[in-house]
């Protein structure tokens, strides 16, 4: 157990304001996370290894994007014990996102708003991060592909966690050019991804969702399938593209998005992102704030996308799950309706690092997907 009591911290996080109680938060495990300190922090990465899209993930537990944008602080999440963590979302040029404040707490229902809007110091600080973590400054970052995994499992030392690069447009790019966005974040990020997240689904970039709909989508997937195929020609290393959607989606658009993914090799889908939902909130301060609502009211709303994903994407197509897990039972719901991996957000703000592990526990006792995914 982490050596840092979450629960007397967190009064006193939550009386400052939730973005100032973030940043706080992100400087100090900046601070710690290449210093012996860092150990006051540590928890055990229970081992649970999971091989899917051709990664081998050490267990079944992610830190999902947006807690840490600027990839400041992987080697801290690794010592948490996530078995992979995907940073960002990164867009090509530095922006300031939204006024503030921009991100709101609802305690009664353990849930978030948030309207960021993608504020981020660009691409070139975001790679120089990454390639300053120790987790990518060790080895190459193929370290945690199945095959080299299973080399270090074989000499006995713990396979690195999996890294996740999560790409998006900058507000300034009209719409009808975000692809040239997409495109200039997936060349910079590629060689130090062990997979890459597209993300066309925040509530908080005007027009971003519309991504998700047919003509844009097709063109998006399509071009990025083709520069996907370049990169991986050119490097000898073909990394999995994965993409993110919202859960503001009918069974139609669903259906439409399964299959756009399935015609253009896609390698996996992340579901969800938050949602724009309030009927789980009506009546409490600040559920009227525009933006994203993420934590325990978004559990089920995530769950029936990742559901009727699963079912139109067969049996072998990998699915992150995310959005409202606040527990290891939460997190086993997610699984049950189809996930393979689950990531966690929100309920690190709630319930602090402890979650990490019990979720990890909670899944280590379920089964295994067929071997194929
Ligand atoms: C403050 C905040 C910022 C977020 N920023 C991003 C982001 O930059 N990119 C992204 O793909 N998702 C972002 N998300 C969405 C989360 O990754 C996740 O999909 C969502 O919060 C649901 O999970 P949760 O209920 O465990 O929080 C953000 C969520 C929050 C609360």
């Amino acid at each position: 157990m982490s050596l840092l009591p979450y629960p007397l911290l967190r009064p006193f996080l939550f009386r400052l304001d939730a973005e100032a109680a973030h940043e706080l938060t992100l400087a100090q495990l900046e601070r710690i996370q290449h210093t012996p300190l860092l150990a006051l922090a540590a928890q055990p990465r229970i081992d649970d290894p999971l091989t899917l899209a051709g990664l081998r993930f050490p267990n079944r537990v992610g830190l999902a994007a947006g807690l840490d944008k600027n990839a400041r602080c992987i080697d801290a999440w690794g010592a948490l014990g996530f078995g992979f963590v995907e940073v960002g979302t990164v867009t090509p040029l530095a922006q300031a996102g939204n006024p503030k404040p921009r991100i709101f707490r609802l305690p009664q229902s353990r849930a978030l708003i948030n309207r960021l809007g993608f504020n981020n110091e660009g691409l070139a600080a975001f790679v120089a991060n990454v390639r300053r973590s120790r987790l990518r400054a060790q080895g190459s970052s193929a370290a945690s592909t199945a095959s080299s995994c299973a080399t270090a499992s074989a000499q006995g030392t713990a396979p690195a966690l999996v890294l996740g690069l999560n790409i998006g447009k900058n507000a300034a790019t009209p719409i009808e050019r975000a692809s040239d966005d997409y495109l200039t974040a997936l060349e910079a990020v590629y060689p130090y991804a062990d997979y890459v997240a597209v993300n066309i689904s925040s509530p908080n970039t005007q027009n971003l969702r519309a991504l998700q709909s047919d003509a844009a989508l097709e063109q998006l997937l399509a071009t990025l399938a083709e520069r996907r195929a370049e990169l991986s020609a050119a490097s000898g290393v073909r990394r999995p593209l994965l993409i993110k959607i919202a859960p503001d989606l009918d069974a139609e658009q669903i259906e439409a998005i399964a299959a756009a993914l399935l015609r253009h090799g896609m390698d996996g889908v992340i579901a969800t992102n938050t949602t724009l939902g309030r009927s789980a909130v009506q009546g409490q301060p600040h559920a009227d704030e525009a933006g994203g609502l993420s934590g325990a009211p978004l559990l089920q709303a995530s769950n029936a996308v990742v559901r009727a994903l699963r079912q139109r994407l067969g049996p072998n197509f990998p699915i992150i799950g995310v959005g409202g897990v606040q527990s290891g039972a939460d997190a086993q719901s997610k699984l049950e309706a189809g996930a393979d991996l689950v990531q966690l957000y929100t309920g690190l703000i709630y319930r602090g690092p402890a979650l990490v592990p019990e979720v990890a526990r909670a899944l280590a006792s379920l089964p295994h997907p067929a071997p194929a995914r």
